[in-house]
C-alpha cells in the first residue's frame, strides 16, 4: 500500500494559526469547552463504550440522515470513515470515479488501496454543476465506487436528489457504491439535499462534527450505510481503532442534540462573511466567481498566477489561501479556496490583504 501524500494538510502544518491569518479553512470558528455550559459528563464510565458508537448519538445521526439506527457507525472522524469504506470496498485494479475539484483524501485514499481513480471534472462556467454524462462515460465493469462531496468542497455546489438517484442507478448497473461525504450538507441551511444513505442500498454517507459544529478536536465522525456494508467496515475497524473515542462521543452527543442551534450559528457566521466577500469580488477585477447562498467555502478564479499570489500573501502578509492544486490532480490551477467560517474581523483583514496582494501583482 502506498498512499499519495496529503499535501494540503502538510501545507498547513507549517502555517500555525498563531502566526498566520488563514482565510481558507473549511470549518466554523471553533466552539470552546466553555460554551458547553454546565455540561460535564462526570459520571461517564471511561472503561468501555458500545463498539458501534454511543446509542443516543447514533439515534440523533440516524434521524438527520432518515435511516434506522442500525445503519450508523461512529468513527474516529470522517477521515477514518473514508479510510474504512475504501478498505472495505476496494482492491487493486478497481476503478473509482471521483468528483473534481474535491477534498483530496476522497480522491487519493482509493489510490492507496491500488484502485485506479478517474477524476470527473466539473466546469465553473456551468456553475460547478455535476456532469453525469462524464460519470457514465467513465464507468466500466471494474468500477466499484463513485465518490462525491455534497455540498462540494471547495465550491459549495449542491448535488440534487435527482442527480444522486441517477448516480445510484449508475452504481447499480456496475455493482458499485456511491460514497458521499456529507460533511457540509447541513450548510445548505433551509434546503439541504437528502442524504444518499436514505435513497437506496448502494448509497453510503459519511460526515463529522469537525466543520459545521466547529468541533474538530473531538475527532468524531460517522458512516451511514446498510448493515451489510457496515459489517465489512467493522471487520476492518477492529484493527484500526476498535471504537471511536468514547469521551469525545459524549460531547458530540451533546452537540448533535442541539443540531439546529449549531446550524443557525453557522448560518450567521457564514452570512456575514459572505456579504463581505461578494462586495470584495465585485470590486476586484482580478477575481471572478459567484459566491453561492449556501455552503462555507468558495473557489474563485484569479487572473493573477495563484502560486505567485500564494507566495506573496504568505511572505508579506502572513495570510493563507488554499491553491487549486490541492483539489485536483490536474487543472484548476487558476482557482483558490476561501473559507467563510472564520471570525468576521479576521476574514475582513484577510480579504484586505488578498486584494492588496492582487493589486501588487497586476
Ligand atoms: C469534506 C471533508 N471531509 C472530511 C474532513 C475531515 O473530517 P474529520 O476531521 O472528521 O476527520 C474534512 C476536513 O477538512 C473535509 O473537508
Amino acid at each position: 500500500m502506498k498512499f499519495p501524500p496529503f499535501q494540503h494538510l502538510h501545507f498547513y502544518d507549517d502555517l500555525p494559526p498563531s502566526r498566520f491569518l488563514n482565510i481558507s479553512f473549511s470549518d466554523m470558528t471553533g466552539f470552546t469547552l466553555k460554551e458547553f455550559g454546565g455540561f460535564s459528563p462526570s459520571d461517564r464510565d471511561l472503561r468501555w463504550s458500545d463498539v458501534a458508537g454511543m446509542p443516543a448519538l447514533r439515534s440523533s445521526i440516524a434521524r438527520l440522515h432518515r435511516v434506522p439506527g442500525a445503519n450508523v457507525l461512529i468513527t474516529t472522524g470522517a477521515t477514518e470513515a473514508n479510510f474504512l469504506v475504501n478498505a472495505a470496498l476496494l482492491g487493486p485494479g478497481d476503478r473509482v470515479l471521483a468528483d473534481c475539484p474535491m477534498y483530496s483524501p476522497l480522491r487519493d485514499c482509493p489510490r492507496g488501496f491500488g484502485a485506479d481513480v478517474v477524476e470527473i471534472a466539473r466546469d465553473c462556467r456551468d456553475g460547478w454543476a455535476l456532469d453525469i454524462d462524464r460519470f457514465r462515460k467513465a464507468a466500466n465493469r471494474r468500477t466499484r465506487l463513485l465518490v462525491l462531496c455534497n455540498l462540494n468542497n471547495p465550491t459549495s455546489a449542491r448535488v440534487t436528489k435527482g442527480e444522486l438517484m441517477e448516480l445510484l442507478d449508475l452504481a447499480g448497473e456496475h455493482d458499485a457504491h456511491l460514497l458521499v461525504d456529507e460533511t457540509f450538507r447541513d450548510l445548505a441551511f433551509t434546503a439541504p439535499p437528502p442524504s444518499v444513505a436514505s435513497l437506496g442500498p448502494r448509497g453510503i454517507a459519511m460526515s463529522t462534527v469537525s466543520k459545521t459544529y466547529g468541533l474538530g478536536m473531538l475527532k468524531v465522525g460517522w458512516i451511514v450505510g446498510r448493515p451489510a456494508v457496515l459489517d465489512r467496515v467493522r471487520g476492518i475497524r477492529d484493527y484500526t481503532t476498535g471504537n471511536a473515542p468514547p469521551l469525545a462521543q459524549t460531547f458530540a452527543n451533546w452537540a448533535l442534540a442541539r443540531h439546529d442551534a449549531f446550524v443557525r450559528r453557522a448560518c450567521e457566521i457564514v452570512g456575514g462573511n459572505r456579504a463581505i466577500l461578494r462586495e470584495a469580488i465585485e470590486e476586484t477585477p482580478a477575481l471572478r466567481g459567484s459566491v453561492p447562498d449556501i455552503g462555507n467555502v468558495v473557489f474563485p478564479h484569479s487572473r493573477v498566477n495563484v502560486r505567485k499570489l500564494e507566495s506573496l500573501l504568505l511572505r508579506k502578509y502572513r495570510t493563507v489561501i488554499a491553491h487549486g492544486r490541492f483539489f485536483a490532480a490536474r487543472g484548476f490551477r487558476d482557482h483558490f479556496r476561501l473559507g467563510l467560517g472564520g471570525k468576521t474581523s479576521e476574514f475582513r483583514r484577510g480579504l484586505a490583504n488578498l486584494r492588496q496582494a492582487l493589486r501588487e501583482l497586476t
